[in-house]
């Protein structure tokens, strides 16, 4: 199976027919790793550049490229590459694309894959760039909701918290317009709303949303999506302290219904713990389709699957 595209950036550029082939290789994915893995990608080695904290997209990545028998080359931390030391992304992708057969990046500044990608020589995956997008999180979440509802089409989403800076919830956002009779609930401070960008997409896909600060109105959904507010985005860290908590779900407002609770992580206290044990909450099982998902990408965008 192929797909329409050798750089994956944005979700924006997924069609349908990419979705449908990714989700389905990902379910064969978790065939493979039952069977402990396999060596399709023995001959492949992934270079992983993460600039910006991360634990999940990493070591998801690094994970799904060992359970596929391929190799891992990484650098994190700015300070750690030659980026610290004035050196281009242009230049760093010419290299790396030199040594390694894939590139998996994630960097703080907004538009860094597109400037990564226009250059790769191999194919360049983008981990998040800043408050812009993360693809491979996007798709996911929408594995995770096809697990979790049995279905995408007809689902009422309601996102909570940081719909400003978090590329989660853009990323997704695009990507659901895919799919039909989507309802979505948008609860933020004012400060914090789903930016332009997003909310004219729906307007001109005819997708019906809602936005509200109160969290009590998004309670009737199917999937209630937690953000966290992202500190490393704010100038002002007295503003971070007034609003990082504005939101918390506590286990009072899922228990005994059927409401998914899914969340990018790392969560900072806007699940409370209380709803761990509850089977509602989706968010680790999210995180661990991270490695089916990415086995899946890794192996389509290498030609292998
Ligand atoms: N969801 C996510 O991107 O997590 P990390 O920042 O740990 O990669």
């Amino acid at each position: 199976m192929s797909l329409s595209f050798q750089h994956l950036t944005s979700t924006k550029q997924l069609s349908r027919e990419d979705t449908d082939a990714i989700l389905k290789i990902s379910g064969e994915m978790e065939d493979v790793l039952e069977k402990g893995g396999s060596d399709l990608l023995a001959d492949k080695v992934l270079a992983a550049l993460f600039y910006e904290p991360s634990t999940r997209t990493r070591l998801s990545f690094e994970t799904a490229m060992h359970r596929l028998g391929g190799k891992v080359v990484t650098a994190v931390g700015m300070q750690f590459s030659s980026l610290y030391k004035g050196e281009t992304i242009e230049d760093t992708m010419n290299v790396v694309g030199r040594y390694a057969d894939i590139i998996v990046m994630r960097h703080p500044e907004q538009g860094s894959a597109d400037t990564a990608a226009s250059v790769s020589p191999v194919p360049f995956i983008n981990g998040g760039d800043g408050p812009g997008q993360h693809p491979t999180q996007a798709l996911l979440d929408l594995y995770t909701i096809q697990k979790e509802r049995k279905k995408i089409d007809d689902i009422h989403i309601t996102m909570v918290g940081d719909l400003k800076f978090g590329r989660t919830v853009h990323s997704l956002s695009f990507l659901l317009g895919l799919y039909n009779n989507l309802r979505f609930t948008l609860v933020s401070p004012k400060e914090l709303t789903m930016p332009e960008k997003v909310t004219s997409f729906f307007k001109e896909k005819g997708i019906e949303f809602t936005e509200t600060q109160d969290l009590e109105q998004g309670l009737d959904a199917d999937v209630i999506y937690m953000t966290r507010v992202q500190e490393e985005r704010f100038e002002d860290k007295s503003e971070f302290e007034r609003l990082k908590l504005k939101y918390v779900l506590e286990a009072k407002h899922v228990k005994g219904k059927d409401i998914t609770v899914m969340h990018p992580l790392p969560r900072i206290g806007e699940i409370s713990e209380d709803v761990d044990p509850l089977p509602n909450a989706a968010y680790f099982r999210q995180a661990r389709n991270g490695v089916p998902l990415r086995m899946a990408l890794l192996a389509m965008l290498l030609g292998k699957a």
